[in-house]
């Protein structure tokens, strides 16, 4: 496995690989690396000549300082799992590899980018679409991988590939849980042991009430949901919309669309939860 730090050095591998007619796969990440990113570099490999995987902790995409000072990192244990993947390039750039100049750039994701996370946090998706396509305009990849738990970062990502007609195939890959049915995130490493025991609730109970949801009216389920979460001792929801899947807008009737998704942001304590389920 190659470790990279350097925008030129893994242009030019990239560049030889794809001369030899190598397909290039790739999974952005920002490291603290779990079973979740695996499944994406699993797929990635399987479906690909080479997998790059980026780690890089974008600074633009943090609307809170505090949450990216104790984001966490682990450069040398991430290589050593990405390696045992059989990950093929590791690149790990500075913010100045990144960001040799601050980048300005304002995308437009209209009504996208209004609700939910975008809403909460400001600025965040911006951020989220300006790594991106900077990382995508170094590698070019001709595949990517997304998890579905950021389930509204899909939707920006598609977005702005199309605006910005790339020439790259966005590949979504479904929520990896824990036993316990909590969806695996590196934030989860924040969690003390009450607190993740808390944080189960969050699945259990999206999960729990999906079963039977047309037993309930849209409002009648989000309110269901929002209560019994806020029970938990150190569980707040920040929100719980019920959207369609495709334009992110907050549905009020089942009938308004054939794609409903439930998508919820818990605090746990200081540490921002987000989940999803899908209505079928
Ligand atoms: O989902 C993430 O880990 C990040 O938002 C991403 C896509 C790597 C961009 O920094």
């Amino acid at each position: 496995m190659n470790l990279i730090n350097t925008v030129k050095g893994v242009q030019e591998m990239v560049t030889s690989l794809r001369k030899e007619g190598k397909s290039i796969g790739f999974v952005p990440t920002m490291g603290a690396l779990h079973e979740g990113h695996l499944s994406l570099v699993k797929q990635c490999i399987s479906d690909n000549d080479i997998c790059i995987v980026s780690i890089f902790v974008n600074p633009t995409q943090f609307n809170n300082k505090e949450d990216l000072l104790k984001y966490p990192r682990n450069l040398e244990k991430d290589c050593l799992y990405l390696e045992k993947a059989g990950v093929h390039i590791v690149f790990a750039p500075s913010v100045e590899e990144i960001y040799p100049e601050p980048d300005t750039r304002q995308f437009d994701f209209g009504q996208i980018d209004k609700v939910m996370e975008g809403e909460h946090r400001p600025g965040h998706f911006n951020g989220v679409a300006q790594v991106v396509s900077r990382l995508f305009d170094v590698i070019k990849p001709n595949k990517a991988y997304f998890g579905e738990k950021d389930f509204q970062q899909l939707a920006i990502i598609r977005e702005m590939v199309k605006q910005l007609e790339l020439d790259v195939e966005i590949v979504p890959m479904p929520i990896v849980r824990e036993a316990t049915g909590l969806a695996l995130s590196s934030r989860n490493e924040r969690l003390n042991p009450e607190q993740k025991q808390d944080a189960v609730k969050i699945s259990e109970i999206i999960l729990g009430l999906s079963k039977n949801w047309n037993e309930y009216s849209v409002n009648e389920l989000k309110r269901v949901v929002i209560d019994k979460i806020n029970e938990v001792e150190s569980l707040q929801v920040e929100y719980f919309e019920i959207v369609d899947g495709f334009s992110l807008q907050p549905i009020q009737h089942w009938p308004d669309t054939e794609y409903a998704v439930g998508c919820i942001a818990v605090f746990c304590g200081d540490v921002r939860l987000i989940d999803n389920v899908t209505y079928y």
